[in-house]
């Protein structure tokens, strides 16, 4: 039992059901469905964070409805095929000890996916437009509100029969019910619009009904935004509200169409509220989905807290508590009873046992960035994270293998890349050195560290750095890779991870005219001369956003100019949605889209466009900083009989994910190529 977080692992029971602990995985949409139905892969997935400890797993949405298709992937429990999927991820739960509960969904106008490509269709309360995603949804009949309804409840009777402990009705973020709450969303005339009860009535037959699905006993949640945080959004004040009346809606009240069994007669509709924050149908809304670092961990405690003084039923927050004292002091002040920790296990599923165990050290902390998660489901792709790609692929990569015969690995380079497959190879039980040259683990991400609220970055080396220092890897910094290295170390694989460096493209620049590369620029903070600063960014990633925005919050006049549709363009959404904010909130920053650099005069900047022959000038320049394409950093030593992989940036300048996942799959292969077995 851990002595650091006692309120943390003390049992919780929601209904008649008792959970182990009060850590929580919320629903989140992993795309790792199989053709609509849930497969090996997400079973995998979910028996990973049950393993790892977690007390409560809430699967990802399910459709209710054939309406509720809001992406092409997402899970539909709507007819008895998906039964074998629901059995068999309760059984691997349940075999680890965690409880679950699947979330019942109807996106209402939040459609992302249309047919085959073509542009989505949507049944909403109303036929109010959708800014997101540009959706014109058409107004459900009342005959089709009905038949939804029903839904609800016959999707929960199939769940439950399947073996999972408990249903959550998705409230939150602007799906379907809270759509017909909305006044601004809703604006029907029948009995589903109008005044608050109307506007209430949908989510309280949904309630009823599926109360009266699933009988008494069975574990029936809401999930609410406490607050949507948005243009014609709901206030706190106004979800309050909703769920003081809520609390107390019991099976058997009269003014629902629901169909009571006898079973459920009397019994409240709802043993619990999962709070959680914000709104899909604007991107201002939709960052508080999935908070990036730029917003303080555990910050919607404050919504829960306010919903805790006025039921006496369970209640549960998400929004960054990313480490199991965040979780602690919430919950020992009173602010939730349980912690949502989504993030916190997808980076690592094992948070509950480490924080059980008070091994607090070996927390591999997740950083915000999105990238990954959030990012991979906005494109469609399978959930991992860039800390640790193991996510998502535990069928492919979990457990690990084990070398029967010990051999000697070189890393070179201490980045992400090196750190990840120093730590797998020595896990695995190889004898690994890992020589870096600077004095610093980390690599480019020691760099990414040094923009504007991105600092928690830097926490992705910390982790490998600790992760390949606990695999017993001896590790070497201010250590070049030299011949001499290697006859000492004698390595049968070597292992390149060098990473990659600044470059400057072709530019005509004036001799007095003050150009440096972004690199450069945040590793030596030279003052630049007085006037306005162009920046130019090949990508539209952080480096050009994130060195505009630290000027002019530092007071400076910034033209930032992106070869990409928009700055930003590389970036995950949300995490650029508050980027981009911040550095409007500036009033300092202009941005030119589409446009290369191509030479730089005393003061001025010429800018091509990336679109046709148009040339832009960009007149009272005093200094240019210039973020360009980076190339790979070669390796020229002869490593004599060793086999060789290249990996990361030094094999093609990406990205961290990239990168980490490389160093994985450098570490397997060389496992898997020799005699090995499964731990
Ligand atoms: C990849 C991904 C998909 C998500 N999909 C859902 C979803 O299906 N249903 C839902 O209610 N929330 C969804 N969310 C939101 C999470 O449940 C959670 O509220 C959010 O990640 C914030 O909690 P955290 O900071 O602990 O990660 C998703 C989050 C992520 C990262
Ligand atoms: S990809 Fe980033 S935000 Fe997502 S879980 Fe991993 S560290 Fe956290």
């Amino acid at each position: 039992m851990s002595q650091l977080f006692p309120h943390l692992f003390e049992p919780i029971t929601i209904g008649s059901t008792t959970i182990r602990n009060r850590i929580v995985s919320s629903g989140h949409d992993t795309v790792l469905d199989d053709h609509g139905h849930i497969g090996d892969d997400l079973v995998a997935y979910h028996e990973a964070r049950a393993q790892g400890g977690a007390g409560l797993i809430v699967l990802q949405v399910s459709g209710v409805h054939e309406t509720a298709r809001y992406t092409s992937h997402v899970l539909m429990a709507t007819d008895e095929s998906s039964v074998p999927g629901y059995r068999a991820v309760a059984e691997a739960v349940h075999r680890h000890g965690a409880t679950i509960v699947a979330q019942l969904f109807h996106p209402g106008r939040e459609v992302m996916d249309g047919e085959r490509g073509m542009a989505p269709r949507a049944k909403a309360p109303s036929d109010e437009p959708q800014e997101r995603f540009k959706v014109v949804p058409e107004a459900l009949t009342t005959a089709e509100v009905r038949d939804i309804i029903a839904g609800y409840g016959h999707a929960a009777k199939r769940i439950v029969e399947s073996g999972i402990d408990g249903v959550e009705i998705v409230a939150s973020h602007g799906y379907l019910p809270i759509q017909f709450f909305n006044p601004a969303v809703n604006t029907r005339t029948d009995e589903y619009g109008g005044c608050p009860e109307n506007r209430r009535r949908f989510l309280a037959e949904v309630a009823q009904t599926v109360r009266a699905a699933v009988g008494p006993d069975v574990v029936v949640g809401v999930r609410v935004s406490g607050e949507e945080k948005t243009e014609d959004g709901l206030v706190a004040a106004e979800i309050l509200d909703l769920i003081d009346h809520l609390d107390s809606l019991t099976a058997d009240d009269t003014d629902g169409v629901a169909d009571v069994a006898d079973a459920a007669n009397g019994v409240d509709c709802l043993d619990y509220f999962s709070i959680t924050a914000g709104d899909s149908s604007t991107l201002q809304g939709a960052v508080h989905i999935v908070p990036s670092m730029q917003i303080d961990p555990g910050y919607a405690t404050n919504l829960s807290e306010q919903v805790k003084k006025i039921t006496d039923k369970t209640v549960m927050v998400a929004g960054r508590i990313n480490q199991p004292h965040e979780a602690e002091t919430a919950i020992a002040e009173g602010r939730t009873d349980m912690a949502i920790m989504t993030r916190a296990m997808i980076c690592d599923p094992e948070i509950a046992n480490k924080s059980a165990a008070d091994n607090v050290d070996e927390i591999r902390a997740c950083i915000g960035c999105n990238q990954a998660c959030i990012g991979h489901f906005q494109q469609g792709v399978p959930i991992s994270c860039i800390q640790y790609p193991e996510s998502g692929r535990e069928l492919t990569f979990l457990p690990r293998p084990t070398v029967r015969t010990r051999r000697k690995v070189l890393v070179i380079g201490g980045g992400p890349a090196g750190l990840k497959a120093a730590a797998v190879a020595a896990e695995q039980g190889d004898d690994v050195v890992l020589c870096e040259k600077e004095p610093h683990l980390g690599g480019a991400v020691q760099l990414a560290q040094e923009l504007p609220y991105r600092s928690e970055f830097g926490g992705a080396a910390t982790n490998l750095t600790a992760e390949a220092a606990r695999a017993g890897v001896d590790i070497r910094t201010s250590a070049p890779a030299t011949q001499n290295l290697i006859t000492e170390v004698a390595p049968d694989h070597v292992i390149i991870a060098t990473g990659a460096e600044q470059r400057m493209p072709a530019l005509e620049i004036a001799d007095d005219a003050f150009v440096i590369g972004a690199r450069d620029y945040l590793r030596e903070s030279p003052d630049l001369p007085v006037g306005r600063v162009l920046v130019t960014d090949w990508k539209g990633d952080w480096i050009g956003l994130g060195i505009a925005l630290r000027l002019a919050e530092a007071g400076r006049q910034v033209t930032l100019a992106t070869a990409a549709n928009f700055a930003g363009a590389a970036i995950q959404q949300y995490t650029r949605t508050l980027l981009v904010s911040q550095a409007l909130r500036t009033g300092r920053v202009q941005f030119v889209n589409d446009a290369r650099l191509v030479g730089v005069d005393t003061d001025t900047g010429y800018l091509q466009s990336t679109l046709c022959e148009v040339v832009h000038e960009v007149d009272g320049v005093a200094a240019t900083i210039v973020s360009a394409a980076p190339r790979s950093v070669p390796v020229d030593l002869d490593v004599g009989a060793a086999s060789v992989t290249v990996i990361g940036d030094a094999l093609a300048p990406r990205t961290v994910e990239e990168a980490v996942y490389e160093g994985l799959t450098a570490a397997t292969d060389l496992a898997e190529r020799r005699e090995s077995v499964r731990a």
